[in-house]
């Protein structure tokens, strides 16, 4: 398959042309007149960053990147401009576009792609005519010899990967039961090559996870866990990490139904962690990254039933740890502590979680981030944060005192599934942290997995949260051993 990001040394005439200058700089570009540039330079000054001309045969777009944005900022503003110009290019019906700089900071160039690249998503299976809808864009090239044909094909499949991740959260449950999860999930490494293991029903009752079976008791589809592994022979660290995702493909709160008109609408996303483990491991895989990491993925729906797991059952998990449930929603720390107790044998050196877990986080923060808490070493949660500033999936972090252990102590088990009222978000944490006996850090991304109104470049519905920052995250890691 040809890449949708390409690199050319030359724009040929198909080629619409978007230049990328710092403010300050001169606009100096062969695609342009001398008129046309001086039309260029009298629109841009001011508010207007991004000024269009219209040539015979082409468009070409001028962008100009501010000079009050630096660093990590400065990539999300271009992401972001990137996004608008996305709007104009699929309105003028463009097919290629090809990007242009003559600057320094070929970081410019790869997040200006990307951005246009992740604006590009459409999840258009359900139309029965999907072709008018289609947008028009089918190719971003970079101009020039600055940018390695690497660093391209990197992009292209850290892109891919995203694409893959939103389609997994955009996909209903009426397709994407657990068992299709896991042959997704089988799919994906097979067109990678990362390894994938599916436990089903029978080997999880054997197993004896026993949240992962409490939720999965209303429902009639049975359960998944699989374990995805990218283990490359040239592996730079000897622990390997590991990435545990809520895959819950359905929450309908169980027979604590939820409440309100439209809490449940959308909750087929809540198996967005899953899905972003799934597509971190295809970036990685696709980019042969040498770190050895292991994902785990345990799969359910919730679901009310004569046969529902209820409120004041006790439950024993995997672990052997007895669990009072009081909530039949709280359902996605059901399943990642069975997840978590199984992660011990991998000895791992660090451990994340990655769900949709409580309303409380989005209540919290909001869609501008991802709320974070752990006990792994200062240096380590700030390694993560790092990433997440370098790729804008933002960590916001809660204390994750021993304290709130308290607020989940129940009187006839070792711990409750539910915390009260206050610090929702944490006491979950704390919950899950209950299971783990190596570093662990949990990301709880409920405000930011699946967004009904969108967010530029983010696009509506699923965004893919949490490829990137675990991608950047292990690149780098990978990089520094
Ligand atoms: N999947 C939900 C959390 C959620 C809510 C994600 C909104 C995305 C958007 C989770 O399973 C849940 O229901 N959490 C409960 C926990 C409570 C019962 C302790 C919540 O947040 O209300
Ligand atoms: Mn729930
Ligand atoms: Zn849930």
């Amino acid at each position: 398959m040809k890449s949708f990001i390409n690199k050319i040394s030359r724009a040929t005439k198909e080629y619409s042309v978007v230049v990328l200058f710092h403010e300050g700089d001169k606009i100096k570009t062969p695609l342009l007149s001398a008129a046309e540039t001086e039309f260029v330079r009298g629109k841009i000054s001011g508010k207007d960053n991004q000024v269009a001309v219209n040539q015979m045969d082409r468009w070409v777009f001028v962008q100009s990147i501010p000079g009050k944005y630096k660093g990590t900022r400065m990539l999300e503003e271009l992401r972001k401009s990137a996004n608008i110009l996305h709007g104009q290019v699929v309105s003028q019906k463009i097919e290629k576009l090809a990007i242009e700089y003559s600057g320094k900071n070929m970081d410019v160039v790869l997040a200006f792609a990307e951005g246009l690249a992740l604006s590009n998503y459409q999840f258009l299976k359900y139309f029965t005519k999907p072709d008018d809808k289609v947008y028009s864009l089918k190719e971003i090239t970079l101009l020039g010899n600055s940018v390695a044909r690497q660093e391209v094909d990197e992009l292209n499949a850290l892109v891919e990967a995203v694409y893959r991740t939103r389609d997994l959260i955009n996909e209903p449950n009426s397709y994407l039961t657990a068992t299709q999860l896991a042959r997704e999930i089988q799919a994906m490494g097979q067109d990678s090559g990362f390894s994938v293991e599916v436990f089903e029903k029978n080997r999880i009752k054997s197993l004896k996870m026993g949240g992962l079976l409490a939720v999965n008791q209303g429902s009639v589809e049975p359960p998944t866990f699989s374990i995805l592994e990218w283990k490359p022979a040239n592996a730079v660290n000897k622990k390997p990490l590991v990435l545990v995702g809520k895959g819950i493909v359905y929450d309908s709160g169980g027979l604590s139904l939820k409440p309100t008109a439209d809490s449940m609408d959308y909750m087929k996303s809540d198996m967005s962690g899953a899905a972003a483990v799934a597509g971190v491991f295809y970036a990685l895989a696709k980019n042969k990254v040498p770190y050895h990491v292991v994902g785990l993925i345990p799969s359910t729906d919730n679901r009310p039933s004569g046969n529902a797991y209820a409120p004041g059952d006790v439950i024993a998990m995997y672990d052997g740890t007895t669990v009072e449930m009081l909530n039949a929603d709280a359902e996605g720390r059901m399943i990642l502590a069975d997840a978590l107790a199984y992660a011990k044998k991998y000895k791992p050196q660090l451990t994340m979680t990655i769900a949709t877990l409580t309303g409380a986080a989005a209540r919290a923060i909001g869609k501008f981030g991802i709320v974070s808490m752990g006990n792994a070493s200062r240096k380590v949660m700030d390694e993560v944060k790092q990433s997440g500033e370098n790729v804008y999936e933002r960590l916001a972090e809660m204390p994750f005192w021993d304290e709130y252990a308290e607020m989940i102590r129940s009187e006839i088990a070792d711990i409750q599934n539910i915390g009260g009222a206050d610090a929702g978000a944490i006491t979950a944490g704390k919950f899950l942290e209950h299971f783990t006996d190596y570093p662990f850090i949990h990301l709880d991304i409920a405000g930011v997995a699946f967004l009904k109104k969108g967010d530029s470049y983010r696009g509506k519905g699923g965004t893919g949260v949490g490829v990137r920052i675990f991608y950047d995250y292990i690149k780098t890691q990978a990089k520094q051993k």
